[in-house]
């Protein structure tokens, strides 16, 4: 059966700060979302948060940015809003840049991604959703997931993997129309990697097996700042990836969140952090993070899900998490000197660039 992942991702309040949203809102979001279940909308949902960013997990019939789910959630999250805002929550509606819906919730601000797909006889699939960082976090993971055999070693102990990659490559800094680029591991990984290296401009829209050209990977892309001409919050990206078989294996994607790379986002949006992996639906505290990214994963069947398997809830990852919070403490002790906070040319919040203007009329040419 032919079938449609949908995962839609908004901030839309959040208790205490940007910290995690209340019972109250997810209670709420739930409710638009159950009755479309009802009423044969969609086949099954599952709603996680990360962070103060709520997911909506949606299976269906109805292909990629399929108008009756992108209104589905955008009605979803205005009414979440509504809820938000008569709790006194933090950012109440703050990734809803749009004030009306037409047709398409991909530029309004939610995070998405979506994939239609035959389902195989045993198709499982993980969930990433990441807080306090942009979709750039995901470039190394995927990367080493996809390019590199000291990673993946289904790359040389299956030929079908080993016949390698489709990957389509994203310019980010570009507005108003999508500039893109594809390239082929593993003839291209020199050039895949040189555009890689850049997680602010360059991110990795979709992934294709070679083999069976069968969609591998998408993730969201959606830069807020570019929206909504300044800064109005994270990206905060989430990413679909289906595993096993032609694909890379669970724990082959998953290895690469050991490094706890440092990313762009910590605290106002400003600061380079190291990515932590944490449980589902897991609140963040010091320095407004650290960045942080949760996975699901879940098996299919006629479009009904599995409960999911919580995978960075698992012993191992306890002491990933001790080593992040020690490179999170020791990145923080050099302030805003670089590279803790970002270049210029990056950072989120408009003050420091009116500071910067007004100090340079006072420079003089010196003779
Ligand atoms: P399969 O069950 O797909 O062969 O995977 C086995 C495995 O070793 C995964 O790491
Ligand atoms: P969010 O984008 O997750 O709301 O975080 C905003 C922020 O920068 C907090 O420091
Ligand atoms: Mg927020
Ligand atoms: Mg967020």
């Amino acid at each position: 059966m032919k079938i449609t992942l949908s995962v839609i991702k908004a901030d839309i309040g959040s208790i205490g700060g940007h910290i995690k949203p209340s019972e109250a809102l997810l209670e709420e979001v739930e409710r638009p979302i159950k009755t479309a279940l009802r009423n044969g909308k969609i086949i099954d949902y599952r709603i996680t948060y990360t962070g103060d960013d709520i997911a909506l997990l949606m299976t269906h019939t109805k292909g990629e940015v399929s108008e009756v789910i992108h209104q589905l959630a955008w009605n979803t999250f205005i009414r979440g809003t509504k809820v938000a805002k008569q709790q006194g929550l933090y950012g109440a509606g703050q990734d809803l840049l749009k004030d009306s819906f037409s047709g398409n919730i991909r530029g309004l601000g939610p995070a998405i991604a979506e994939m239609e797909f035959m389902e195989r006889e045993n198709e499982p699939f993980m969930v990433f959703a990441a807080d306090k960082t942009s979709p750039g976090a995901y470039n190394l993971p995927m990367y080493l997931a996809f390019c590199d055999p000291m990673n993946t070693p289904g790359l040389l102990l299956s030929t079908k993997m080993g016949k390698g990659y489709k990957f389509t490559i994203l310019d980010v800094s570009e507005t108003g129309h999508d500039r893109i680029v594809e390239l082929n591991s593993p003839e291209d990984i020199y050039e895949l990697a040189a555009l890689l290296r850049d997680n602010d401009k360059f991110c990795i829209e979709a992934v294709h097996s070679r083999v069976s050209g069968d969609v591998a990977m998408v993730q969201s892309t959606t830069r807020l700042r570019n929206i909504a001409g300044k800064y109005v919050g994270k990206d905060d990206p989430v990413a679909i990836c289906r595993v096993q078989k032609d694909f890379p294996a669970t724990g082959e994607f998953l290895a690469p969140y050991a490094i706890g790379h440092y990313v762009a986002g910590g605290m106002r949006g400003s600061h380079v952090c190291p990515l932590m992996p944490v449980k589902q639906n897991t609140g963040v505290s010091y320095f407004d993070g650290p960045p942080v990214v949760s996975c699901a994963a879940y098996s299919v069947h006629g479009g009904k899900l599995t409960e999911a398997a919580d995978v960075f809830d698992q012993p191992f990852w306890d002491e990933i998490r001790s080593q992040v919070s020690r490179k999170a403490v020791e990145i923080r002790r050099q302030g805003f000197s670089d590279p803790a906070m970002l270049p210029y040319d990056e950072l989120e919040y408009g003050g420091i660039k009116e500071v910067i203007e007004k100090i340079d009329k006072k420079f003089k040419k010196r003779k």
